[in-house]
C-alpha cells in the first residue's frame, strides 16, 4: 500500500491540465457502446473507475480500441464499436471496482436486458446503498436481487425482465439514481420519467443529446422515450473539474500564488465550488472557451487569505465531491464555513463527514461533527500528521492538499486509491512540492498504440 510524504510550500505558480472527467467518461463508454457506429473518444478519463465501465461494456459486447495511452493506466484516446443497443450476455461477473456511479449505470443499462448478470465491487462499494436504484428499476419490472453481507448492497444479480416505463419522483438528489432509470427507460416502451429533488449533475442529459437522442426536460422533471438508438459521434472529454478543485483550493488559500488550470469543464451543475470559493474571497475566474454540449473552458487563481462561508443548500449537489477538499480551505479560512445539508457524504466511498473531521482535527483543525455535515472554525495553522485515506481517493487527495499548508511532513497512508479518480495526481504533485512551474513537468505523458 504506497504513501504520500508532504511539505508546506510558501507558493504555487503552475499552469497544466488535469485528466478527463470521470462521470463524462462513464458515459461515454456506456453511450459510445450503445450507439449504431464507431464513437472516437478523445480525453476519456484513464482511471480504475472509468477502465472498469470500458472494460464492463466489452464483456458486453462492445469493443474498443486504444489509440493513445497513459501508460500503466488505461486509454486516453480510443474507438468504441457500438452495438446499436443490442448487447450480449457477459461470459462471467462484471468487475465495477470502487465506483458506484461504474455499478449503478450499469445496473440501469442491464435491467431490461434478455440475459443474467451481475454486478460486483470493492469493499467500499458493496457497503454503499444499491435500493436507491433497485426501488425504480423494480418497479419498472426489473428483477434484481442484491446479495451483499449487508442489507440491499451489491453485489447485484440482474434477472431478464421485460421494463414498464415509470413516473418516478426520486428520494434523493442523485445523478447516479436519474441515469440508472434514464438508461433503464431506453430499453422499454414508452416514456419514462424522473424528477428530481433538486438539480444534480446533468452529463447524461447532455452527452444524450450530443448522441442525438431526444430528451424532455422541463426544470428538474427528465423524460425519455424508450426505443431510441445513440448516434455514434466523437467526443472530447473535458478535464474534471472535482480532480482540478485540488488545485484551485491549494492556490486559493495560499497568498502569492498564481495558477491556471487548462481546458476543464465548466458545466454549471459541476462548478459550485468556483462560486463557494469567490465567495471566501478567493480570486478565481474562469476564462470559457467555446464549446458545444459540455462547457469547457480556463481557470485562473491567484491566492488570497479566505474567510468562512455558509455552502447552500442547493449547493451541495453540485459541490458533493469537492467538499473534503473545501473542507480543507475552510480550515485555513478565517472564521466558521458551515456545511450542513450533506448526509449524502456518509454513503460515498467512505463516510465522508467522519473522515474528513477526524483528519482535520489530527492536523490541529477545530471542527464540530452533525449528523448532515459540519462546522470548521478555521484560520488557526495546521500541523502534520500521519493520515489514512481510508482507501478514498478523495480523502487522500484533500488531505495531500492540506499538507502543503501544514508546518511538518504530513504522510498519507493507503494512496493506491487515488488510481479510481485522479492518475498522474502524485506526479502533478511532485512538480508542485518541487515550486517547478514548467508546464512540461505537469504533463502526463501518453504513448500512442496506433499503427505507425
Ligand atoms: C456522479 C454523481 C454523484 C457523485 C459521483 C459521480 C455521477 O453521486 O458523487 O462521484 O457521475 O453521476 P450521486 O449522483 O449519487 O450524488
Amino acid at each position: 500500500m504506497s504513501a504520500i510524504r508532504v511539505h508546506s510550500i510558501s507558493s504555487l505558480h503552475a499552469e497544466f491540465s488535469v485528466p478527463g472527467d470521470k462521470s463524462m467518461s462513464h458515459r461515454a463508454a456506456i453511450l459510445g457502446g450503445l450507439s449504431n457506429g464507431t464513437c472516437t473518444i478523445r480525453n476519456f478519463l484513464p482511471s480504475e473507475d472509468c477502465v472498469n465501465t470500458l472494460n464492463a461494456m466489452k464483456s458486453l459486447g462492445a469493443n474498443h480500441e486504444v489509440l493513445d495511452e497513459l501508460p500503466g493506466y488505461g486509454p486516453v484516446n480510443l474507438r468504441i464499436h457500438g452495438r446499436s443497443m443490442q448487447l450480449s450476455a457477459p461470459a462471467a461477473p462484471i468487475d465495477c471496482g470502487n465506483s458506484g456511479t461504474g455499478m449503478r449505470l450499469l445496473a440501469g443499462l442491464l435491467a431490461g436486458q434478455p440475459f443474467d448478470s451481475e454486478l460486483f465491487g470493492d469493499a467500499s462499494l458493496s457497503s454503499r446503498p444499491m435500493g436507491r436504484i433497485t426501488i425504480p428499476l423494480g418497479r419498472m419490472g426489473a428483477k434484481i436481487d442484491t446479495l451483499g453481507e449487508k442489507d440491499g448492497c451489491a453485489p447485484l444479480h440482474i434477472h431478464p425482465a421485460t421494463l414498464s416505463p415509470i413516473h418516478y419522483e426520486m428520494p434523493v438528489a442523485s445523478a447516479q439514481v436519474k441515469s440508472a432509470v434514464l438508461l433503464a427507460g431506453l430499453f422499454c416502451q414508452g416514456r419514462t420519467t424522473v424528477i428530481q429533488p433538486a438539480a444534480t449533475r446533468d452529463h447524461t442529459e447532455r452527452m444524450m443529446a450530443s448522441f442525438r437522442m431526444q430528451l424532455d426536460i422541463r426544470g428538474n422533471e427528465i423524460s425519455i422515450e424508450g426505443g431510441q438508438i445513440p448516434q455514434a459521434c466523437d467526443f472530447t472529454v473535458p478535464g474534471d473539474i472535482s480532480s482540478a478543485a485540488f488545485w484551485l483550493v491549494a492556490a486559493a488559500a495560499m497568498p502569492g500564488s498564481h495558477l491556471i488550470i487548462r481546458k476543464v469543464g465548466l458545466n454549471p451543475t459541476r462548478n459550485a465550488i468556483v462560486g463557494v470559493l469567490q465567495r471566501m474571497g478567493a480570486s478565481i475566474t474562469e476564462i470559457p472557451h467555446d464549446s458545444h454540449g459540455e462547457p469547457i473552458g480556463d481557470i485562473e487563481v491567484r491566492g488570497a487569505q479566505l474567510t468562512g462561508t455558509s455552502v447552500l443548500e442547493h449547493e451541495v449537489p453540485n459541490l458533493i465531491d469537492e467538499i473534503p477538499v473545501l473542507a480543507v480551505a475552510a480550515a485555513l479560512a478565517n472564521g466558521t464555513t458551515s456545511i450542513r445539508n450533506a448526509k449524502e457524504l456518509r454513503v460515498k466511498e467512505t463516510d465522508r463527514i467522519t473522515t474528513v473531521v477526524n483528519n482535520l482535527r489530527a492536523m490541529g483543525g477545530t471542527v464540530e461533527e452533525f449528523d448532515d455535515g459540519m462546522e470548521i472554525t478555521g484560520g488557526a495553522p495546521l500541523h502534520a500528521a500521519t493520515i489514512d485515506s481510508h482507501g478514498d481517493h478523495r480523502i487522500a487527495m484533500a488531505f495531500a492538499i492540506a499538507g502543503l499548508f501544514a508546518s511538518g511532513e504530513t504522510e498519507i497512508h493507503n494512496t493506491d486509491c487515488i488510481n479510481t479518480s485522479y492518475p498522474g495526481f502524485a506526479h502533478q504533485l511532485a512538480s508542485v512540492l518541487r515550486g517547478s512551474s514548467s508546464p512540461a513537468d505537469y504533463t502526463l505523458p501518453t504513448v500512442s498504440r496506433q499503427p505507425a
